[in-house]
């Protein structure tokens, strides 16, 4: 089996520092990335700069410090851009609870949020505030609205604050952050160079002209998917059925109707295809004569012939020399025994299990990862967040 590989370019991170005591812990923060062999560029809203100085940051990282959105630097013409296209992460330590509410609101009214908003890498936040600013409705709204958008947000933790209070919001240490920050590195580029192939969404099987049979799958978990292989590195090819939801920028995307438009389009596609990831919620059944006229309503009792659909994962597992190939299996009994026949009848190297009713439409899930060392479970958590998890995981059995 093919292995991954591992460019050792240097990674680059945006620091950006928001106004908050901790904003002293940064300088210890911007030491020890850069210590580890990151390129630190520091980004200040104007409050941070009334707690700590450009200049340390400036000293400490060996790059020129930006703190104002309309500074006329030659090299940063549209600073807000270029800053954050050309580094791999953005890290916020500390995030004020103003900082948070401002990302989680979509604003870009400074240069640290304008960056943020057009930034095509992951971003993570670190909390810092008062233990009551932390508690309230509106900062925890927000970071669930920051944490459903993709946003990973590490600590805070509890103890004695500045103020002297005791509870929930004090930034993470320098070091926790650099254990954060290089975890999240080791996902980065794990499938750089692999083609991966992810299915999503639900099928739709026409009745007659206007009708049909679906089923509740959002997609959600499938884009997920998608977008983790793409923060890996790796090209994907999103088959996506009929869903409501804004696709990630994924390489190629090939929106569906039925069962078998989506074997047809995976089939046309699989050569290529190292990782083939079926996240897709495919319809078991077809109807056996769709009508192209719309059907007729009448008093007597209407019976529609279902005749079952291929089963596209199994076709794919079952060829001669297939991918590396994952399931996914919702069920709503006997979880983890259904599932792991599921694995086996289709020769998966990997399985995840979920219960339907929680997961299908939701924004969190619980899963459960089925392979020949037997069962991982991902407590719950985000989508985005399992579908990290579970790319990790993919690679570690790719790489065997
Ligand atoms: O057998 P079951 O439908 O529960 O298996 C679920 C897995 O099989 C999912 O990964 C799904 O995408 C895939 N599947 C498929 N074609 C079908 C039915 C399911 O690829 N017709």
């Amino acid at each position: 089996m093919t292995t991954c590989t591992f460019p050792i370019a240097k990674k680059r991170l945006l620091l950006g520092i928001t106004g908050g005591v901790a904003a002293y812990k940064a300088a210890e923060l911007a030491r020890l990335l850069t210590q580890d062999g990151i390129e630190v560029h520091t980004v200040m809203t104007q409050a941070a700069c009334q707690f700590v100085g450009s200049a340390t940051f400036q000293a400490l990282t060996g790059n020129p410090v930006y703190t104002d959105l309309w500074e006329t630097n030659a090299t940063h013409n549209m600073a807000h851009i270029s800053l954050s296209r050309n580094v791999d992460m953005i890290l916020v330590a500390p995030a004020s609870a103003d900082f948070i509410a401002r990302l989680a609101g979509g604003m870009a009214n400074d240069l640290l949020t304008t960056l943020c908003l057009a930034r095509d890498c992951p971003l993570m936040v670190a909390p810092a505030m008062n233990r009551q600013m932390w508690e309230n409705p509106a900062t925890q709204r927000n970071l669930s609205v920051l944490q459903h958008d993709g946003v990973k947000i590490i600590g805070p933790a509890s103890g004695e604050q500045a103020c002297g209070e005791i509870g929930m919001g004090r930034m993470l240490e320098a070091c926790e952050l650099l254990q954060a920050v290089s975890a999240a590195f080791q996902t980065d580029n794990l499938l750089q160079g692999k083609n991966v192939l992810v299915t999503a969404g639900p099928t739709f099987e026409a009745i007659d002209a206007v009708r049909g049979i679906t089923n509740n799958s959002s997609g959600k978990m499938g884009y997920a998917v998608a977008q983790a292989a793409m923060e890996a590195g790796a090209k994907v090819t999103l088959v996506s059925g009929p869903t409501c939801l804004t696709p990630p920028a994924v390489e190629k995307l090939i929106r569906v109707v039925s069962a078998h438009d989506m074997l047809h389009v995976v089939q046309a596609e699989i050569a290529q295809i190292d990782i083939f990831i079926s996240v897709a919620a495919v319809a078991d059944y077809r109807v056996e004569k769709v009508s192209q006229q719309k059907l007729k309503k009448s008093e007597s009792k209407l019976s529609i012939a279902l005749i079952p659909n291929p089963d596209i994962l199994k076709t794919i597992s079952s060829l001669p020399k297939p991918p590396f190939c994952v399931g996914f299996a919702a069920e709503t009994e006997n979880l983890e025994r259904n599932a792991e026949m599921k694995r086996r009848k289709k020769n998966l190297p990997l399985l995840v299990a979920n219960l339907a009713q929680t997961a299908i439409g939701s924004n969190d899930c619980e899963l459960i990862l089925l392979d020949d060392g037997g069962k991982h479970v991902l407590s719950k958590a985000p989508k985005i967040e399992q579908a990290r998890r579970l790319i990790k995981h993919i690679c570690s059995l790719y790489q065997q």
